[in-house]
């Protein structure tokens, strides 16, 4: 492991393709200064667990269900992922609500992506609520994660049309696409130091600008 790199923990619930779209950017070269220091999902059954274990990713269960409260799950988090030297959480399909222990112990370093065009349709079924509501355009959000739901800054968001032939499943899969894509960007800017917050808005420094007297 390399102690210059950004060291990145992933949380899941299930099945990991947004990871995946990580691992496989690390390993292509595509973003260069960080690693993946472990993968923590909060179900024994998620895939994204084997495919942890596939790319040599340390690969943890942590059963929310043995704990009382939240608070206590996320301070056992916490401690994992500090153990683990942690500097950026990437939430890839958690399906939990994060505490203030949490939010509190990575300060502007949890980032989430969301199946929809943020501040609209935020919680659960994103892609349901925008196909239902009959929107032309939604898409996908990468934000910093705060204590609201689906509520922090936004770093990047990526637009999908909804077609007249979609279906609510190949709408979905779109969706899912372009998220692989936007969150391997997003983690890019951020380990490549490129992320720069002011109140709520986030700038991105343009690495390649020529600025002419
Ligand atoms: C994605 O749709 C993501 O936007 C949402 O959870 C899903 C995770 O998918 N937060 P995967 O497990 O990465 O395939």
């Amino acid at each position: 492991m390399d102690d210059k790199k950004i060291k990145i923990g992933v949380l899941v619930s299930g099945n990991g393709s947004n990871f995946q779209a990580i691992v496989d950017a690390l390993e292509s070269g595509y973003i260069k200064n960080a690693d993946i220091v472990c993968l923590v999902s909060n179900k024994a059954e998620a895939f994204a667990l084997e495919r942890a274990k596939k790319h040599n990713v340390a690969a943890i269960v942590l059963d929310h269900k043995s704990y009382p409260d939240r608070k206590l799950y996320d301070a056992a988090l916490v401690e994992i992922l500090k153990n683990q030297g942690v500097q950026l959480v990437v939430l890839a399909g958690f399906m939990r609500l994060l505490s203030p222990v949490m939010i509190d112990a990575f300060p502007n370093s949890i980032i989430n992506i969301h199946p929809a065009l943020l501040p609209a349709f935020p919680g659960l079924d994103a892609q349901k609520q925008a196909f239902e509501y009959g929107v032309r355009y939604t898409g996908c959000t990468v934000h910093f994660v705060d204590s609201g739901t689906d509520t922090g800054p936004i770093i990047l968001q990526t637009v999908v049309p909804l077609l007249g032939t979609d279906t609510l499943e190949t709408l979905t899969d779109r969706i899912h696409g372009e998220e692989h894509r936007t969150y391997v960007e997003a983690i890019r800017l951020f380990c490549e130091g490129r992320l720069h917050l002011e109140g709520r808005r986030v700038f991105i420094n343009e690495q390649n600008t020529t600025i002419y007297a």
